[in-house]
C-alpha cells in the first residue's frame, strides 16, 4: 500500500500515512487535534479543514457549501488521502477541546499540570476469572471476493466473514462505513481488519481498516475521582497493563466536593467549564500516555469510565442540578455507549466510550466497580467496602445483599486542602515514624526520592505517630512543648515533619490540617458505623473489610485503626486493595462478562441515604477525637 506525507499547518506536523486514511485519522497520528464531535460520522460538520495542496477523494455532504467548495474545504473524516498533502486546520475547527484561558484560576494551572506515573496496586483482588471479550476488538479478515454465483451485497459479505470468525449478537453499522465500504474492500485486495464495539446487547462495526492491523488494539480505563483523576492504558490483545498514569481533577477549581461543583454547573456556562476541565484532565494524561509508550492514538479504540454520579454526569456534559435537589435523582445511572469524542475524549474518534453503571445521586460507578473488583458481591459472610475518597462510598453486604452509602469526607486524605499534602506519587512521604525523645521523623517516600508532601498513607501514619509521640493529643491539638519542630504559625501551632535543609521547603501539618484530616476520618467512620448498625450488625460480626482509595501501594491498616479511621477488628479481616474503582474499570473494558456483573451489582446495591438519617451526626461528632469519643469501641488502641 502506498505511503503519503501529510503536512498540517499551523501546527506544521508531518506523519507518513497509508493511503486511503482518513484526514482526521492521519491528524490524529500526528498528534493534532480536529474538533471530531461525532466521532467520525459526518454529520456533526466540526471537521472542517483546508486541502491547501495534494490529492483527496471525499464523500458527498449537505455541511459543506457551494462556497467552502470553492475554497477546498472538505469534512476531515470523511475525506481519504491519495497523495503527499498540506492540510490547514482552521480555528474553528480546533476551538471545541480547548479550556478558555480563564477558566482555570491562576496557580492551579501550575498546581495542576503534569501528571505523574503510578505503579497500580498488584493485588489480584478478585479470584474470578472473567472471560477475555473487550469492548472493542479487532478481527483480521480475507473475504472472498464476489463470484457470478456468490452476489451478495459488500455488507452482508463483509458480516458474513466476521460471523464465520465469531458469531457477534446483532451486528450493525452506519452509513459512514457503508458508504466508503466498497471501495475499500477492492483497493484492499478484499483483506481487511474490522473493529467491532459492544454497545449493550448488539455488536456496532465501529471501523474497517484497510490491510492487517489488528495486532494494535488498545484501550482505557479511567477513573474519575472528585480529587483525583486516573488513566490505565491496557493492551486489549494480551490484557497487560502499559502504563498508569493520574492527576489531579482541574474541575477543582470550581469547588473541592461534588455540591460545589453541581452549584457551580448551575451558572451561566458552569456545565460547559467543568466538562471541559475533566477532559482537558483526561486528555492530557491520554496523549502522555500514548506517546511515552510509542502508540498510535487511533489504535485506541475503547474507553471505561468509572466515578462517582456527578463526575459522570459533568464528563458527559449532562445537568447534574437534581442530583442535590430533593428527592435527590439523577438524570441516569446508566448512560448508553457512546463514541468517546462526543464526549470530548481524544482516542480513535469513532471510538466508543462506555461509562460503570451507577446507583443512585451519591453512590456512582465508582463504587460499583470496586464492589466487582474486590468480590464483595460475592461473599458468604458479610462484608464491608470502605472507599475512602472526596466522596467516600461505603458498601456493605454480601452474595445475598448489598447496602451503600455515601459521606462527604473532603479531600485531605487525597493530599489536597492540607498544606503539605500531594498526591500518592513519586516523592510522597507515605509512611512515617517518629522519634518520642528527639520528635525527629523518619520516612519513606515513594521512589525513595528527596520527599516533595505527604500523600494519604503518610497522614495516617504522622496522625497516629503525633499521638503516640505526645505531639498532638487526643482532640487534635499540637502540644507547645519546647521542640524546634513545632512552631507558632499563622494559624496556629504546627509540627515540621521534615525540615527545608532536608527537603528545600518545610514539609509541615498545621492545626487546620489535622481538623480536616479529624473531619474526613469521622465521616468515613461514622458513616460505616451507621450503615453497620443500620442492618442490626456490629463490626465484630464482619468478615471482610475491604479499603479503597488513592494510598498508592501502602497503607498501615494498625495505625489507621490507631487514629479511629477504621474499626478495631482482628487484623485479617482488612484487605487493603488500592484503586479498586480504576481495577474495576479494568475488568469491565476487557469483559464482558465482568460488564454484565456490572450491572447486576447496579442494580442489587439499595441506597441507603445518610444525610435523612438522625443517627448520622451524633456518630460523626462523636468520632471527631482520636480514635473516637466512646474508648470501648477501641480496645486495642486503649490496650496499646
Ligand atoms: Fe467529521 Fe463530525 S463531521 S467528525
Amino acid at each position: 500500500m502506498k505511503k503519503f506525507k501529510v503536512t498540517f499547518y499551523p501546527d506544521k506536523k508531518s506523519v507518513e500515512v497509508d493511503e486511503e486514511k482518513t484526514i482526521l485519522s492521519a491528524a490524529i497520528s500526528a498528534g493534532v487535534h480536529i474538533d471530531s464531535v461525532c466521532g467520525g460520522d459526518g454529520v456533526c460538520g466540526r471537521c472542517k479543514v483546508i486541502v491547501r495542496r495534494g490529492e483527496v477523494s471525499t464523500q458527498p455532504s449537505g455541511l459543506i457549501t457551494n462556497e467552502e467548495r470553492k475554497k477546498n474545504i472538505y469534512l476531515a473524516c470523511i475525506t481519504t488521502i491519495h497523495g503527499d498533502l498540506e492540510i490547514e486546520i482552521p480555528a474553528s475547527s480546533r476551538a471545541h477541546f480547548e479550556v478558555p484561558s480563564g477558566v482555570l484560576n491562576k496557580g492551579l494551572e501550575e498546581v495542576y499540570a503534569p501528571s505523574e506515573e503510578i505503579e497500580p496496586l498488584s493485588v489480584a483482588v478478585d479470584e474470578e476469572i472473567f472471560s477475555h471479550s473487550p469492548l472493542a476488538t479487532k478481527l483480521y479478515l480475507e473475504i472472498p471476493p464476489p463470484e457470478l454465483d456468490d452476489k451478495v451485497s459488500d455488507l452482508d459479505r463483509l458480516y458474513r466473514a466476521i460471523k464465520s470468525k465469531k458469531n457477534f449478537p446483532l451486528l450493525q453499522t452506519g452509513l459512514t462505513n457503508i458508504r466508503g465500504l466498497s471501495e475499500l474492500l477492492r483497493r484492499s485486495n478484499w483483506k481487511v481488519t474490522v473493529t467491532l464495539g459492544k454497545r449493550n446487547d448488539a455488536t456496532e462495526l465501529v471501523l474497517i481498516e484497510p490491510q492487517d492491523t489488528s495486532a494494535k488494539n488498545f484501550g482505557l480505563a479511567i477513573d474519575i475521582g472528585t480529587t483525583t483523576v486516573s488513566v490505565q492504558l491496557v493492551d486489549l490483545i494480551s490484557d497487560r497493563i502499559i502504563g498508569t498514569r493520574l492527576t489531579y481533577n482541574k474541575q477543582a477549581s470550581f469547588g473541592s466536593d461534588v455540591i460545589s461543583r453541581i452549584i457551580h454547573a448551575q451558572k451561566d456556562n458552569g456545565l460547559e467549564e467543568l466538562h471541559l476541565a475533566v477532559t482537558e484532565c483526561l486528555n492530557q494524561i491520554i496523549e502522555e500516555l500514548i506517546s511515552e509508550h510509542n502508540i498510535d492514538l487511533n489504535d485506541v479504540t475503547c474507553v471505561l469510565c468509572a466515578g462517582n454520579t456527578t463526575m459522570i454526569h459533568l464528563l458527559l456534559r449532562i445537568d447534574p442540578s437534581y442530583i442535590r435537589r430533593q428527592p435527590y435523582v439523577p438524570t441516569a445511572n446508566l448512560p448508553p455507549t457512546i463514541r468517546a469524542s462526543e464526549a470530548g475524549i481524544r482516542i480513535n474518534p469513532r471510538g466508543l466510550l462506555s461509562c460503570v453503571p451507577g446507583v443512585a445521586s451519591y453512590v456512582g460507578g465508582d463504587a460499583v466497580a470496586g464492589v466487582l473488583s474486590c468480590g464483595l458481591y460475592k461473599e458468604e459472610d458479610l462484608g464491608i467496602l470502605i472507599d475512602i475518597g472526596t466522596n467516600g462510598e461505603i458498601v456493605l453486604g454480601n452474595k445475598e445483599f448489598l447496602v451503600a452509602c455515601a459521606a462527604s469526607a473532603g479531600p485531605a486524605f487525597e493530599g489536597s486542602g492540607v498544606s503539605s499534602g500531594m498526591r500518592a506519587t513519586s516523592g510522597a512521604i507515605q509512611s512515617v515514624k517518629i522519634d518520642p525523645k528527639t520528635l525527629r521523623a523518619s520516612f519513606n517516600t515513594i521512589g525513595n526520592v528527596k520527599p516533595s508532601g505527604i500523600c494519604g498513607s503518610g497522614y495516617i501514619d504522622l496522625l497516629a505517630e503525633m499521638l503516640r509521640s505526645g505531639v498532638m493529643d487526643k482532640s487534635g491539638k499540637i502540644n507547645a512543648g519546647n521542640s524546634s519542630r513545632i512552631r507558632k504559625g499563622a494559624s496556629g501551632l504546627e509540627f515540621i515533619v521534615v525540615p527545608k535543609e532536608e527537603a528545600g521547603e518545610d514539609i509541615l501539618i498545621t492545626e487546620a490540617d489535622i481538623d480536616n484530616l479529624k473531619r474526613a476520618k469521622a465521616a468515613i467512620y461514622s458513616a460505616t458505623s451507621v450503615l453497620v448498625k443500620y442492618i442490626n450488625f456490629d463490626f465484630l460480626r464482619v468478615s471482610k473489610i475491604f479499603i479503597a482509595g488513592g494510598f498508592g501501594n501502602f497503607l498501615n491498616l494498625e495505625n489507621a485503626i490507631f487514629i479511629g479511621l477504621l474499626p478495631d477488628i482482628e487484623r485479617e479481616k482488612l484487605i487493603f486493595v488500592g484503586n479498586s474503582s480504576l481495577a474495576g474499570g479494568r475488568l469491565m473494558l476487557l469483559s464482558s462478562a465482568a460488564m454484565k456483573r456490572a450491572r447486576e451489582i447496579a442494580r442489587k446495591i439499595t441506597y441507603f441515604e445518610l444525610s435523612v438519617e438522625p443517627r448520622y451526626m451524633e456518630e460523626y461528632m462523636a468520632a471527631l477525637f482520636f480514635p473516637h469519643t466512646d474508648f470501648k469501641l477501641f480496645p486495642s488502641v486503649k490496650a496499646g
